[in-house]
């Protein structure tokens, strides 16, 4: 959560910090802010969007060196005086901050007793302890690193001093940050989306790391102050990549994209009609006798989907966490685990905070990361890596991500389960080729689609119910609709309903049931008429084979891989829900794309 930009060369840094906000913006946007030096120390900050900020700077306004924050609030509420930079009494001192600082209590009572500091932010108290520490003859680069040695927490930070405007100092543990190399210029920012406009080529920054930029250099130094000499590295993104282009909104450019993504998985992980997997990703997975698949939000729905996989066809126990839980309230663990992780971002904080705490438990665990973003943290922290392949997906809400986890879920499972010997009956590259063909008929039924959410989404609240994969599938959808919405909804499972949550159907009240399991499709229909009984204005999203009138009906599709396409209809459900109500289907409120703080 929050993003943000550094920029020291010798042109006019003003366009990047505008721009590369603009692209981090989906990392948090409560509030923003620029800072550099012109002379003296400018500072721009204001609540609301980029779009805020830049009516705020003025046309002439030239930086050569400069730092710019998109804020997700954590401590202090949402106002200018909050929003990054933040200064030092003296104002020689400016600085932002992604992270959160767990003892910056602590350190407000040690150091600034009496002290009345201007913001209600964690931020704050790093960059007065900057100024307390160089008012005591340290250099900024020494008083920086004392700084730095006394917080404890998550910190991406890009530090300047207005009596240098030739340096950016920047530091991060657990927090992403990457420096971008130019030409006479270097650039900072949270991910390389911010820079790709500007730059191809980065450094990665290894928490505990001191990097001093300058525009001609970039001098990484490790926590004893030794250099590291590191290559650069240029990710599979593209600037295009990351335009709208004809649409309207993010979300429904990348559920649009859902089928070029499978056709994506498809050519990278079968090669002559056999399944291409590292060899020792898969000897891994078989040689475990439990598998912890974990995630958060929508990255832990497709887990749930995927554990399906691992124990109906590989016959391998599979248990299903959610990263904030699994940290802090540590399951038994079987003898040899093995440990999937799925993170769109692959830098979600609790699923970081769920990798250092297995590997203080046991350093040979293994640990595989199903992630979106090649360079990330988490694939950087994991033994091996699986890519989603899928593009970059800027919507906070996740759609393209979710559909790519399970197909490589399955492509895994199938592996796993062929090479133990297990028969399988059909054929997977087969069978997701028709799931392709299928989301494509989805996609393409868009005008229905629209007017069944603009009938059916009316009220306050919603449901969405199945059974087996149906369930995991309807907390998927749920979360979608009220994600973007703010419909208040739930998945549960069909049976489970009767055993207290049907008090709250009333009359018109939607009930949408999943069916793609024909042992299942009578016991879910009992379900609905038991709600519809009651006044609810009921749909069921079924499989043609399945379909009764009324119903709307998804292509026949192989029935274990069905939730990678009945998803696409409430996926768009969710949309024209959010967009018919008006609202900003790419950034809804309180949210926040990339999850970086516990
Ligand atoms: C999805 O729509 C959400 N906004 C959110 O639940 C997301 O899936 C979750 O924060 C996990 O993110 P990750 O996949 O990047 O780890």
């Amino acid at each position: 959560m929050c993003g943000i930009v550094g920029y020291v060369g010798n042109g006019n840094g003003v366009q990047f910090l505008i721009d590369g906000l603009n692209s981090l913006e989906y990392r948090g946007y409560d509030s923003c802010g620029i800072a550099g030096i012109n002379g003296e120390v400018k500072v721009l900050k204001t609540v609301g969007r980029i779009k805020n900020l830049e009516d705020l700077v003025p046309e002439d306004l030239e930086l050569s060196i400069g730092i710019g924050h998109t804020r997700w609030a954590t401590h202090g509420g949402v106002n200018t005086t909050n929003s990054h930079p933040h200064q030092s009494f003296n104002k020689r001192f400016t600085l932002v901050h992604n992270g959160v600082i767990e003892n910056f209590q602590e350190l407000k009572d040690r150091f600034f007793k009496n002290v009345n500091l201007v913001s209600e932010t964690d931020t704050e108290v790093i960059v007065q302890l900057v100024e307390l520490f160089s008012n005591e003859g340290l250099t900024t680069k020494e008083a920086f690193l004392k700084t730095i040695s006394k917080l404890q927490g998550s910190y991406a930070l890009c530090l300047i001093d207005s009596e240098d405007k030739n340096t950016i100092y920047v530091a991060k543990n657990k927090s992403p940050l990457l420096v971008g190399i130019g030409e006479d210029c270097n650039y900072v920012g949270s991910d390389a989306l911010a820079m790709i406009k500007y730059t191809n080529k980065f450094f990665e920054i290894n928490d505990k790391e001191i990097v001093t930029v300058t525009k001609n250099d970039v001098v990484i130094e490790n926590k004893f102050g030794e250099i590291i000499t590191r290559d650069t590295f240029t990710p599979d993104i593209k600037h295009g990549e990351i335009d709208k282009g004809v649409y309207p909104h993010y979300m429904i450019k990348e559920i649009d994209e859902q089928s070029s993504a499978m056709r994506n998985i498809l050519s990278k992980y079968f090669e002559d009609k056999k399944i291409s997997i590292d060899a020792e990703i898969v000897e891994k997975v078989k040689e475990a006798d439990r598998i912890y698949i974990i995630g958060c939000g929508t990255s832990y729905n497709a887990g749930l989907v995927g554990r399906h996989y691992f124990e109906k066809w590989a016959k391998i126990p599979t248990e299903v966490h959610l990263a904030s839980e699994f940290a802090y309230n540590v399951p038994l663990l079987s003898k040899k685990p093995m440990f999937i992780f799925l993170s769109q971002s692959g830098e979600t904080a609790d699923l970081r905070a769920v990798l250092t705490k297995m590997k203080e438990v046991d350093k040979d665990y293994k640990f595989l990361v199903l992630t979106n973003v090649s360079a990330s943290t988490l694939s950087r922290e994991c033994d091996y890596t699986l890519l989603l392949h899928a593009g970059v997906e800027i919507a906070v809400a996740s759609t393209k991500a979710y559909t790519s986890q399970i197909a490589i879920l399955s492509i895994l499972a199938y592996e796993v389960a062929t090479q133990i010997g297990r028969k399988m009956k059909f054929n997977l590259e087969k069978e997701l080729a028709v799931v392709t063909s299928a989301i494509d008929s989805i996609l393409d039924d868009k005008k229905t689609i629209k007017n069944i959410a603009n009938k059916l989404f009316t009220e306050r609240n919603a449901f969405y119910i199945g059974r087996g994969v149906d369930y995991y599938s309807a907390c998927e959808a749920s979360l979608k609709l009220k994600e973007v919405s703010y419909i208040q909804t739930e998945g549960f499972a069909g049976g489970e309903l009767k055993h207290g949550t049907i008090a709250l159907i009333e009359k018109n009240t939607p009930v949408v049931a999943l069916i793609t399991n024909t042992k299942l499709d009578l016991n879910t229909r009992s379900n609905i008429s038991e709600v519809a009984s009651r006044g609810a204005n009921t749909l069921v999203i079924t499989l043609e084979k399945l379909a009764r009138e009324n119903d709307y009906a998804i292509p026949n599709v192989h029935e274990d891989l069905a939730p990678i396409v009945s998803i696409v209809v409430t996926q768009l459900f969710a949309y024209y829900a959010a967009t018919g109500r008006g609202l900003d289907v790419d950034k809804p409120r309180n949210l926040a794309k990339s999850v970086t703080v516990e």
